[in-house]
């Protein structure tokens, strides 16, 4: 079945890998990897980190690259293809991105407030922090209903536009701009992090291994956080990379791209480290506040700096905003790709821009509900024990659908249907020793860290420190 993609392809490898590297990078780089890494253990968690992108990230990543262009279908009917009973791991790949969109939107949505803000303070206008207390501020941005869901609004608007214009002309084009000034923006901050006074301790917080974690408990502790931080800032397992995938010619080297693209998120994510935490430690500050470390923390340090803290302020977000626009790119494009499959088998109906308003829609509606929600400030009921809507949404996503519906991937194509994907991975590659190297990964090891990665996810969401 050597038959192209109905929807469209990416214009150039260049072009596709930075769509698919830009995916990758996001919020997941920023704040979780520095942190915790700094809190798991430094350059052990590093290791550890490393060697999972090389078992275990590689592997998946060519998987789903293989699993999309073999198909050319978004994921619901790319897993369908491969067994009909197979359908349910493209379902749950569907299912992924609709929960993530609307928080993602939302945090988006926080960017660009935080861009905005950072401009006000370097034209001393009113919309600037003005030195206002960091956290005092973040609350009463996130708990002012209308003015987050208006950055929402805007957000989602965005990659709406983005996605309308087509694979090429719309999530290409931005792409080979925006990924490539990310890595540019990066390397700004961190020279100016690093530099600051008193920065090497953060570096050092970063890197010097803590050995004590050295015990069969903190092994197993690591991996499992290890492992479900790379499989976020992959983003595997929520139709991404298939989707994505599905786009590839089928002249290109899969195997080279599903090493290309993990090294660049693992490079993207430390320097991330180096441009946040030194700025952190610099300003006396602790970097395990989480999430917060990026609305909170750092805007701290940018009030902190004098008159060149708006200007790094507004480098600094303007970087976190396009690590987050191309990877909610990526979300909404896993949404339409499949939404296309399903009104062009259904309805025979294929028009690009109408799907893309109505899983646009979608995305506001959810965005503006998350938004509303305030981080859990205006009492709305909660489920699932979570105490804010997007701790529900990321738990139903991340913390369980993805490494389920990748563990029955693997299980698929390592045990059931073994082999089907050897021609598309060898196709044109020169990497011959891959297939046979996919096919050990993806039967013996796959499987078992994606079931350390689930528990440890059911663990840290509902407080129950089973590895701890
Ligand atoms: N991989 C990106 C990140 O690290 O933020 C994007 C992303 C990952 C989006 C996982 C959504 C998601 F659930």
């Amino acid at each position: 079945m050597k038959k192209e993609n109905t929807k469209g392809q990416w214009g150039s490898t260049f072009g596709f890998l930075m769509a698919t590297v830009g995916a990758a990078i996001g919020l997941g780089n920023l704040w979780g990897f520095p942190y915790k890494m700094g809190k798991g253990g430094g350059f052990i968690f590093l290791l550890i980190y490393l060697i999972l992108v090389f078992l275990v990230g590689v592997v998946v990543t060519l998987q789903e690259l293989a699993v999309g262009r073999k198909s050319g279908k978004g994921v619901l009917y790319a897993y369908g293809s491969v067994d009909r009973r197979a359908s349910f791991i493209g379902l749950l790949g569907w299912l992924a991105p609709l929960f993530i969109i609307g928080f993602y939107s939302m945090l988006g949505g926080y960017t660009i407030k935080y861009l905005v803000a950072n401009l006000g303070d370097l034209l001393h206008a009113p919309l600037g922090v003005n030195g206002a207390d960091s956290e005092a501020y973040f609350a009463s941005f996130y708990q002012d209903q209308v003015e987050s869901t208006v950055y929402t609004v805007i957000f989602v608007l965005l990659i709406i536009f983005i996605i309308a214009m087509g694979i090429r002309g719309g999530i290409e084009r931005f792409s080979t701009v925006a990924t490539p000034a990310l890595f540019i923006m990066m390397l700004i901050v961190i020279a100016r992090a690093v530099t600051l006074p008193g920065a090497m301790e953060g570096v050092k917080f970063m890197l010097v291994p803590d050995w004590k974690l050295f015990t069969p408990k903190g092994i197993i502790n690591t991996i499992s956080s290890a492992g479900g931080q790379m499989f976020f800032s992959l983003s595997l397992g929520m139709g991404i990379t298939v989707t994505y995938g599905s786009y590839v010619s089928k002249k290109d080297d899969l195997p080279r791209s599903a090493i290309l693209i993990p090294l660049a998120d693992t490079l993207a994510a430390l320097l991330a480290g180096f441009a946040t935490i030194p700025a952190v430690f610099a300003a006396g500050l602790d970097p395990r506040q989480g999430p917060g470390m990026l609305f909170v923390t750092l805007q701290t340090v940018f009030s902190s700096m004098g008159a060149a803290g708006p200007l790094f302020g507004m480098a600094f977000y303007i970087l976190v905003f396009i690590a987050a626009i191309t990877s909610a790119v990526s979300v909404l494009e896993a949404i339409v790709s499949t939404s296309l499959d399903i009104c062009e088998h259904r309805f025979h109906y294929s028009n690009r821009v109408v799907i893309t308003l109505l899983c646009g829609l979608f995305a506001l509606v959810e965005g503006v509900f998350v938004s509303l929600d305030g981080l859990g400030s205006h009492g709305f009921p909660q489920i699932f024990n979570q105490s804010t809507w997007l701790d529900t949404f990321d738990l139903l996503s991340e913390g369980t659908i993805m490494p389920i519906g990748a563990l029955f991937a693997a299980i698929l194509f390592g045990w059931i249907k073994r082999g089907y994907l050897d021609d598309e991975i060898s196709l044109n590659s020169k990497h011959t020793g891959m297939r046979k190297y996919f096919d050990f990964c993806i039967r013996w090891i796959v499987p078992p860290v994606m079931v350390m990665v689930l528990l440890g996810q059911i663990s840290a969401f509902f407080g129950l420190k089973w590895f701890a």
